[in-house]
């Protein structure tokens, strides 16, 4: 016995056609979507003035039952009325399909055909690739992730990343990508989702093992006999886990109640609780797993940290011939003395044609003005020069440098700075110039190479333009030397 509610009766609509000569059905196809278990009434109504008429069923293209043949039997749960409907009960995932019957009418009308669809649908269910949901992987090695969805409708896939949405072109249910670094490592979620229910969610964590990867902060650590100092480096990444070691000169640090280390999350500190004279020099911190090593180079130190100028419309004041720098330095000890080199810059008007600008690099070697420091102690000091018989309309480039009794610091960032248009003089593009503020340009950054898992700390020379330059000549020579061979 069906109850009632569970049987899904499809309602014959009347359509209105504009040929129903033509089209003798009265009941109009239909696409049923319900659920396991429930039953479906499929209607097979021709006009009833028609002659006695013979209906087969078909399911796709199996014969599932026909009128006239009592010997064909129904398949189980499956019925035909006397008034043609099909009925099927308790429906599976298997009873999925579409369902044509086709009425037999005699010559010369022939026979004619009308489909329904049933889908029952299923929820989604998902089943990781691999199951576990673990996946670790050397870098550089293939990674093959997925989510095995059922549930009809075919259920989309989407994915997340950590938490974010990736924006893949399709929902595809399979992610292969090769580990070619340790940011795509992390826990791949695909949510998977096909409107009946609720969506269903599984996650594969990713591990990429790598070579470790450290960083640090400050490499040049400026201090003073008798003061607190800590050299610090951060493992960013490693997996396996690293074995993390201190060095100086080669030869493990040896720790005791003045020298320290301590490590919290990823931090791993070198303390001097009071310096002396003998801790100054060169360290190296180093993080090893067995797929590579990183290191990374330290220098504590007394001399002075790298000056920055302080870009103040105030202070820096420009007439055609002078302009007021002003710059800064962190230093223990008195500063001795403070070095400013200063040069034309490229771009700047051509000496030779008055009214052209030279695209020449600059041929000017820097000059230096020797400034002197001051009395103080610090930790801050601060300088103020005027540098004066400069050129009108010109920008210039300079840096800084600082001398205390440890030794000379590393050149500050390069400023650049315009001079006044200067009167009488003819420029030809005065504004070009003075609109020029004092820019502070960023010294370059230290490179960490991960792949080599050395790290160096990159000196910036003051020379390093003119080794460009003389670079680019041995290429030069080298391209003409290869073009007459
Ligand atoms: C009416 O019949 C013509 C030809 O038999 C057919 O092309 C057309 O689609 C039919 N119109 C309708 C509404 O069934
Ligand atoms: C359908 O019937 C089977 C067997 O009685 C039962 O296990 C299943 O949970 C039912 N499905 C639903 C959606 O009610
Ligand atoms: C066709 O027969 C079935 C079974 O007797 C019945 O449930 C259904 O309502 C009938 N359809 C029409 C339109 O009479
Ligand atoms: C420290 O390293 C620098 C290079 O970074 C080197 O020039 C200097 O001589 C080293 N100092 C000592 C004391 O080894
Ligand atoms: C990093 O190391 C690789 C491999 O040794 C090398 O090819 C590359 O030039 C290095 N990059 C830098 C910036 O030093």
């Amino acid at each position: 016995m069906i109850s009632l509610c569970k049987v899904m009766y499809v309602l014959v609509l009347s359509v209105i056609h504009a040929n129903t000569s033509v089209n003798p059905f009265r009941s109009v196809p239909v696409t049923v979507k319900t659920y396991e278990n429930e039953t479906v009434l499929l209607p097979c109504y021709v006009d009833e003035t028609e002659s006695k008429i013979r209906v087969r069923w078909y399911k796709d293209s199996t014969l599932l039952g026909d009128s006239m043949d009592a010997h064909h039997l129904l398949p189980n749960r499956v019925r035909m009325h006397t008034n043609y409907s099909l009925q099927l009960d308790s429906l599976g995932a298997e009873d999925t399909a579409d369902y044509t019957c086709e009425v037999i009418r005699p010559e010369p009308m022939g026979s004619i055909r009308q489909t329904h669809s049933i889908e029952v649908q299923y929820s989604p269910t998902v089943r990781t690739i691999p199951e576990d949901g673990f996946v670790e992987v050397r870098k550089g090695e293939y990674v093959d992730i997925g989510c095995d969805a059922t549930g009809t409708p075919t259920p989309i896939v989407n994915w997340r990343k950590n938490g974010e949405t990736m924006a893949l072109l399709e929902h595809r249910s399979r992610i292969k990508f090769r580990a070619e670094h340790r940011l795509l490592a992390g826990v791949y979620e695909c949510i998977v989702n096909n409107g009946v229910g609720d969506p269903v969610r599984s996650s594969i964590r990713v591990l990429i093992d790598d070579a470790p990867v450290v960083s640090t902060q400050r490499s040049f650590v400026h201090t003073a006999v008798g003061l607190r100092a800590a050299l610090a480096a951060t493992v960013e990444f490693a997996a396996p886990p690293a074995r993390t070691a201190w060095y100086r000169d080669g030869r493990p640090v040896r720790t005791d109640d003045r020298i320290v280390m301590m490590v919290q999350d990823n931090v791993h500190q070198l303390i001097f609780r009071t310096v002396r004279k003998s801790d100054l020099g060169n360290y190296t911190f180093r993080a090893e797993n067995q797929l590579g090593m990183a290191d990374l180079q330290f220098k504590l130190t007394g001399i002075p940290n790298v000056a920055s100028f302080k870009v103040d419309p105030v202070h820096n004041k420009a007439t055609p011939t002078s302009f007021t720098l002003l710059w800064e330095v962190d230093s223990y000890s008195t500063i001795l003395e403070y070095n400013l080199w200063i040069r034309p810059y490229y771009g700047r008007l051509s000496t030779t044609e008055p009214d052209a600008f030279t695209t020449e690099a600059p041929a000017n070697l820097w000059s230096k003005i020797v400034v002197p420091g001051d009395s103080r102690q610090g930790p801050i000091h601060s300088a103020v020069y005027t540098v004066r018989g400069l050129t009108p309309s010109t920008v210039y480039e300079t840096i800084v440098t600082s001398r205390n009794r440890f030794g000379w610091s590393k050149p500050s960032a390069v400023l650049h700075f315009a001079t006044e248009p200067g009167a009488g003089r003819q420029v030809p593009s005065t504004a070009i110039y003075t609109d020029i503020t004092p820019i502070l340009e960023e010294l370059e950054p230290e490179v960490h190479n991960i792949s080599q898992a050395q790290v160096f700390e990159r000196v910036a020379e003051m020379t390093s333009s003119c080794e460009r330059e003389t670079l680019s000549v041995i290429l030069t020579f080298t391209a003409i030397f290869l073009s007459v061979n």
